[in-house]
């Protein structure tokens, strides 16, 4: 791997990522459809819109492996998830193989099972059980890669995130908290682990209030260095201040389930 595009760089994520990750690959290119606001001149900045076949080719010929950060990354309408996950996702996809890129770590989200019940512990075999027209996205995203892997060969790791931050910071983050540095090390197993062909790994850092069966990425050697259980006291006195979610609170995709929620209606 000497060639990586990182997508999405101008974000939460990607902001941090450019960060943690310098020094680890000869050469690192950072994309998104905004130039970051803190981007060093000593890093390679390409402007592209995901939803633009011919831009995302562009950014993509000549790497040997991609983080595929960028898309909207919370629900959002029909068009907006549309442009930026559904056909962002598969320009991506359909341009690394054109371009016979490597291998593709993809930005999944737990909002693609959020509709499993905090009770119980979910493995990566699952149905997916999207809470949100978001979750669909990142469900069609692992879709398409899995197709890509075994129709063409591309090497996939998808990265069903929980949420990425320097602490949990209430109750369900104490579930399914990552520690950026574990986040690295996730990416790293699906750009470099030899036996990577298609794996979906849970984002998620050594949390002992965790929903999720983890063992696949142990496999492949994670070993998480974060523990939610450390900030328990914070994130439950910041807990006590929300306002009180039964539907959220009952499911793993937290708001993202109660947002818009009217399976109870009269027909
Ligand atoms: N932050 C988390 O904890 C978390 C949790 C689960 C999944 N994820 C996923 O990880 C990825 C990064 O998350 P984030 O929190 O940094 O999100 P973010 O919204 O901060 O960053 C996403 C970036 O994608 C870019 N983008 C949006 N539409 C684009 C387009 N059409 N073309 C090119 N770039 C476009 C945006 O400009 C933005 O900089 C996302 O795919 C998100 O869904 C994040």
């Amino acid at each position: 791997m000497q060639n990586i595009l990182v997508t999405g760089a101008a974000g939460h994520v990607g902001s941090r990522l450019r960060k943690l990750l310098k020094g680890t690959y000869p050469r690192l290119v950072f994309s998104d459809i905004r130039t970051p606001a803190d981007l060093s001149s000593n890093e390679e900045f390409l402007a592209a819109d995901l939803a633009d076949y011919a831009q995302v080719e562009k950014i993509v010929a000549g790497v040997d492996g991609i983080v595929h950060l960028g898309g909207y990354s919370i629900e959002g309408d029909w068009p907006t998830i549309l442009n930026a996950n559904i056909i962002g996702c598969y320009n991506l996809f359909e341009a690394a193989y054109r371009t016979r890129v490597k291998r593709v770590v993809l930005a999944s989200s737990n909002h693609a099972v959020g509709f499993y019940p905090r009770e119980k512990k979910i493995g990566v075999d699952v149905t997916v059980r999207p809470d949100s027209r978001y979750g669909v996205s990142k469900a069609f995203g692992e879709a398409l890669g899995a197709l890509y892997a075994d129709k063409h060969g591309l090497r996939v790791t998808c990265l069903r995130i929980g949420n990425v931050g320097d602490a949990p910071v209430d109750q369900r983050r104490l579930s399914i908290w990552l520690k950026p540095e574990d986040l690295v090390q996730l990416i790293r197993i699906g750009l470099e682990h030899p036996d990577i062909r298609f794996e979906v790994f849970y984002g998620c850092s050594d949390n002992e209030a965790a929903w999720w069966d983890n063992s696949n990425a142990r496999r492949f050697g994670y070993r998480p260095q974060g523990r939610a259980e450390d900030f328990r006291g914070q994130a439950m006195a910041a807990q006590a201040k929300l306002p009180s979610d039964p539907i959220g609170e009952r499911y793993q995709g937290g708001s993202f389930c109660s947002e818009e929620y009217d399976a109870n209606r009269e027909s």
